[in-house]
Parts: C-alpha cells; sequence; structure tokens
C-alpha cells in the first residue's frame, strides 16, 4: 500500500502496557475490548453517555472475570477489575494514550465524539474506531490532527474472536501501523491490514455467504434448511447462512449490507435482498426477537432440509464460487496481502478454509468457469468474475504459489 508522506510528524506515545486506554461505548463491544485490554495489563477508562449501559457492562465485566477466574484461565479478577474505571465524563480521558471507540454505527455522532475527545486528551493521544462499516477516513477528517486517527476493527465477542482488522485512513501517520499491530500481538489478537474501502476484508468478502444464499432461496432453487445444510454437511461451514443471519440479527446483518451496498456505488454484487429487509421492517430480528427466517418459539418445528446430494452441491459451489471471487478481487485491488485475506476469513468468521486456497485447490479455472456459467445464465453484473481469476485462469496460474 502506498501512503502520503506527511510533512507534519506526530510525536507518538510508543503503545505498550502502560498506555492508558480509554474505551468509548460499554455495549457489547466496548465492553469486550476493555476486558482484554484489562486483562493485557492497560488501565482502562470506559466512557458512556447512558448510566445504565455503564452500569450493565461493569456488572458483565465482573461476572466474565469471575468465571474465568473460577474455570482456572485468570489467575486474580481483582487484579484486572482494579485496573477498570468507569465514567460519564469525558474528560476522565486526559491522561489516556490510546482511544478505542465504539459507539452506535452513525457517522455524525462518531465524527462529534471523536472531536469532543481531541479537546480532552494530549497531542500525541492516538484515536481508533471500532466502526464495521464507515470509512475511517470520514472520522479522521473530523479531527483537528487526522494523521492520529485509525480504525481497529474486533469481532464479537472481542475476548473470543482473535482477529483484529487495522486500517489507516488515507490521512493516518503510517508510523502507527506497527505500533497498532505490535500492540494487538501484545493482547495475544490476530491483526491484519486492511484499506479504508466499505467493509474492510471481512465485512466485504463474506457478502455473497448471505446474499447469494437469500438469492438461491428467493429463485426457488432450494429452501433455506436445504441451503444451511449444503453450506455446513457438504461445504464444512460452522453454520448456514439463515441460521447466521438469525444469530447475527438483521438489525445488524442487514444493515451491514445495505451500507456496503450504498458505499460501492450500488454495485449489484452486494446489492440487500426484499426478504431479509422485510424481516427487518416486522422486527423479525433473529434469534434475539424469537423469530426472523427461521421461529425459535418453544415447540417451533425445525424445517427438514432436502438432502440431495446433486442440489446441495449445486448450492454450495455458487457461493463458493462467488465468495472466491470476492477474495480475489480484494486481492486484486489490493485491499489487503493474500496472507491476510486467509487469516481473516478463517479467523474472523471461522471459514473452514482461506477462500484463495480453496481457489487453488478447486483451480482457477474452474471457479471462472462457474463464474462465467453464472454471468452467461443470467446477464447480470454481479456475476461477473474479477480479471485477476480470468488472467490467472488462462495461463492455469494459482494464487498462492
Ligand atoms: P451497542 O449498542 O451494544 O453499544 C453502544 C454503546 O455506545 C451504548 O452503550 C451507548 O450507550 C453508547 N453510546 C452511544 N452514543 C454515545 C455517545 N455519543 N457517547 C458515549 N457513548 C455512547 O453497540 P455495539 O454492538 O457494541 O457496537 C459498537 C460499535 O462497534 C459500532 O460501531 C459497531 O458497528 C461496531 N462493531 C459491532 C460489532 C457487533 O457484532 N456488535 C462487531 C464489530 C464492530
Amino acid at each position: 500500500m502506498e501512503y502520503i508522506e506527511f510533512e507534519e510528524k506526530i510525536s507518538l506515545t510508543a503503545m505498550d502496557q502502560y498506555t492508558i486506554l480509554g474505551v468509548i461505548g460499554s455495549g457489547a463491544m466496548g465492553a469486550g475490548i476493555a476486558q482484554v485490554a484489562a486483562t493485557a495489563g492497560h488501565k482502562v477508562v470506559v466512557f458512556d453517555n447512558n448510566t445504565a449501559a455503564l452500569d450493565k457492562a461493569k456488572k458483565s465485566i465482573v461476572v466474565t472475570l469471575q468465571k474465568l477466574q473460577e474455570k482456572g484461565k485468570l489467575q486474580s479478577a481483582d487484579d484486572v477489575l482494579q485496573r477498570f474505571s468507569f465514567t460519564e465524563t469525558i474528560s476522565s480521558f486526559a491522561g489516556c494514550g490510546l482511544i478505542i471507540e465504539a459507539i452506535v454505527e452513525k457517522l455524525e455522532i462518531k465524527k462529534a465524539v471523536f472531536g469532543e475527545v481531541e479537546k480532552v486528551v494530549s497531542a500525541d493521544c492516538i484515536l481508533t474506531s471500532n466502526t464495521s462499516s464507515l470509512s475511517i477516513t470520514s472520522i479522521a477528517a473530523a479531527c483537528a490532527v487526522p494523521s492520529r486517527v485509525l480504525g481497529m476493527h474486533f469481532f464479537n465477542p472481542a475476548p473470543v474472536m482473535a482477529l483484529v482488522e487495522i486500517i489507516p485512513a488515507i490521512q493516518t501517520n503510517p508510523g502507527l501501523i506497527p505500533e497498532a499491530t505490535a500492540l494487538m500481538q501484545q493482547w495475544g489478537k490476530i491483526p491484519v491490514i486492511a484499506k479504508d474501502t466499505p467493509g474492510f476484508i471481512v465485512n466485504r468478502i463474506a457478502r455473497p455467504f448471505y446474499g447469494e444464499a437469500i438469492r438461491i432461496y428467493e429463485e426457488g432453487i432450494a429452501d433455506m434448511a436445504t441451503i444451511d445444510w449444503a453450506m455446513t454437511e457438504i461445504g464444512g461451514f460452522r453454520m448456514g447462512p439463515f441460521a447466521l443471519m438469525d444469530y447475527i440479527g438483521h438489525d445488524v446483518n442487514y444493515v451491514v449490507t445495505e451500507t456496503v451496498f450504498q458505499s460501492f456505488f450500488y454495485d449489484s454484487r452486494y446489492k440487500p435482498s426484499f426478504s431479509q429487509k422485510r424481516l427487518l421492517e416486522a422486527g423479525w430480528l433473529g434469534r434475539k426477537s424469537g423469530k426472523g427466517f427461521y421461529s425459535y418459539a418453544e415447540g417451533a418445528a425445525m424445517q427438514e432440509p432436502q438432502k440431495d446430494e446433486v442440489l446441495g452441491t449445486q448450492i454450495f459451489e455458487r457461493i463458493l464460487a462467488m465468495l472466491i471471487n470476492e477474495a480475489v478481487d480484494a486481492l486484486y485491488l489490493g485491499i489487503a496481502s493474500a496472507k491476510d485475506i486467509e487469516t481473516a476469513m478463517t479467523r474472523g468468521v471461522n471459514y473452514p478454509k482461506g477462500l484463495l486456497s480453496w481457489c487453488d485447490e478447486w483451480g482457477t479455472d474452474k471457479c471462472l468457469e462457474k463464474l462465467d456459467c453464472l454471468y452467461h445464465e443470467y446477464h447480470e453484473d454481479r456475476y461477473r468474475a474479477s480479471i485477476l481469476l480470468r488472467k490467472l485462469a488462462a495461463g492455469n496460474g494459482m494464487l498462492l504459489a
């Protein structure tokens, strides 16, 4: 990746375990990130503008750490707990060297909060956002010193999921990237570096897992249970797309899809579906509301898949070809290195295999043939193959050779 040379050199606090961390937002992600950092030895200041949210986070952190101690996974919960402070006043961030923001996914609110934080922290404090889908560059632009801003995208639940996407904005001082990488390794995380483009690595490449599955269902090729069965039993994925969307919640999964689609200037590859939009409109958010694609009411009958190997293989191969195409295109466009793309999909969303190695295993020619068949059948841009796949297939090339 190339970065603009900066005239101005900001003096960066070397990030280490003595850096005091400020976490903005004490919801699911903020509380999880705070727990990881305090366990790694940092003092952590957790700020939220909602008293109830702050109380809930405090209680859940205490319970989680005590459970970890009981299981012998943590020496002393009290040692970790005494590193925390919880606050409703942003001025408590004054001594922090690093801020991680994890508030509501709204650009204007995030920009305003970053502006407020900058008024209280020192000149060398590093400001990061855990946003899933917003532009880091836009957030940085709201700051007086944009070069100290970068994205640090954790996965849910943050204490369990090892992957962290590090996303420099175009204004970010490049010196921050190795510092953030080293810090994440100290925390026991697996950092990957992503270009500041919609969905970064995981939320971009994973889109067809949901979108193509819904498309197959909407066309009446198979029902949801059969598609889920094909992806788990034939494909080896941990969860099928419909079960996974219900698990994530349509308020999160649909909104990410729509944001990615809009951010890609309405590229049909990322087009959202009416089936999922209607679920969101109905408030059928998935497991959390007892109903989504499936019903989770007590006694509700599980749908039976049609265990037809031929149909199942067709479904699995179609979705996999679309996923591989996304991964290959992300590589071609320099969104991340091949190694980081593989790590991101296996560690961020637990895919059974890296998509680039899956492509090599299948053969680039077979992947291309699948996509070209779909393209000729539908005459839709959605099924266009990445030029890198086409070039490699023409020369019998491999992605990871
Ligand atoms: P959440 O809704 O559980 O928590 C957000 C917290 O921020 C709430 O406690 C709320 O009171 C607080 N808050 C809202 N506005 C605030 C403000 N102006 N000042 C201070 N506190 C404020 O949200 P969640 O799920 O933790 O997500 C937070 C961020 O992390 C979002 O940007 C989201 O896209 C991102 N993210 C979420 C993931 C997930 O699976 N939930 C995964 C990775 C990233």
